[in-house]
């Protein structure tokens, strides 16, 4: 049985206080309210990592996340953070290849499958973000891009450790644009994901891999997203800042 996770992405935005309070917010509701067997993954600017982790420790259903980790275990690599760190802090979650690291930081499949590998070596499992662009949706094979994205950066892994692995799959046209995608074009591509993965490992490992849907999802729409076969949850960005409505799309995905 594959696992159902809704994450949230905060990617640059609350301050330390912000952060405090949103996260009491979120760890109260899910605390009271029923979210059923819904994993939920709070994927936080670094620095509020080893602060936040006792507050969610009060909910087992509730872990944290980082939204990077560097390639190399250690070094003279100013600025960054190693997968090691994270994992020193009891961080179980990474983000892997969000389509911001791939537009605005150069990342490439290439250097994403030595993140995706040191992340697992350190125990850590990796949310590997894929998604086409907008003008790959329009003039190309938009499915080939995205499984080949999946194939380049995972596919050297053996069936143990792409077993750790989630996917999400995030069309970039729909990050923070309102336009979400249909639910038939998410369960058509994560339809097509599963399919190729199977076509790698197995269908059983296919069966059990959880592929999440982001972009622009929100309270309104996750609840027929989450409806779809192949869609197992979410990671949210804009309403994962919101607490109710975080909190509302997780029960969506009961
Ligand atoms: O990581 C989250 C995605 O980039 C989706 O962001 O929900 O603001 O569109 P969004």
């Amino acid at each position: 049985m594959r696992k159902k996770i809704v994450a949230g992405n905060w990617k640059m935005n609350k301050t330390l206080e912000e952060a405090l309070i949103l996260t009491s917010e979120v760890v109260n509701m899910v605390r009271d309210e029923v979210i059923g067997d819904v994993e939920v993954v709070l994927c936080t600017p670094y620095i509020y990592l080893p602060v936040l982790q006792k507050y969610v420790e009060e909910v087992d259903r509730i872990s944290l996340g980082a939204q990077n980790c560097h390639q190399k275990a250690s070094g003279a690599y100013t600025g960054e953070i190693s997968a090691a760190m994270l994992a020193a802090l009891g961080t179980p979650y990474v983000l892997i290849g969000h389509s911001e690291r791939r537009q605005y930081f150069g990342e490439t499949n290439e250097l994403l499958a030595e993140k995706v590998k040191i992340a697992l070596a350190n125990g850590l499992k990796p949310i590997f973000c894929c998604g086409e662009l907008l003008e790959q949706r329009q003039n190309e094979d938009f499915t080939a891009i995205v499984k080949a994205q999946i194939t380049a950066a995972l596919f050297d892994l053996s069936a143990e450790d792409f077993g750790k692995v989630v996917i999400a799959y995030e069309p970039v046209w729909a990050i923070g644009t309102g336009l979400t995608a249909s639910s038939q074009q998410a369960q058509d591509m994560h339809a097509a994901l599963r399919e190729h993965i199977a076509g790698q490992y197995g269908a059983e490992v296919a069966d059990d891999t959880t592929i999440l849907y982001g972009g622009s999802c929100n309270e309104k729409n996750a609840a027929e997203l989450f409806a779809c076969p192949d869609v197992d949850g979410g990671l949210i960005g804009g309403a994962s800042l919101k607490s109710r409505e975080f909190t509302n799309i997780i029960k969506a995905r009961m």
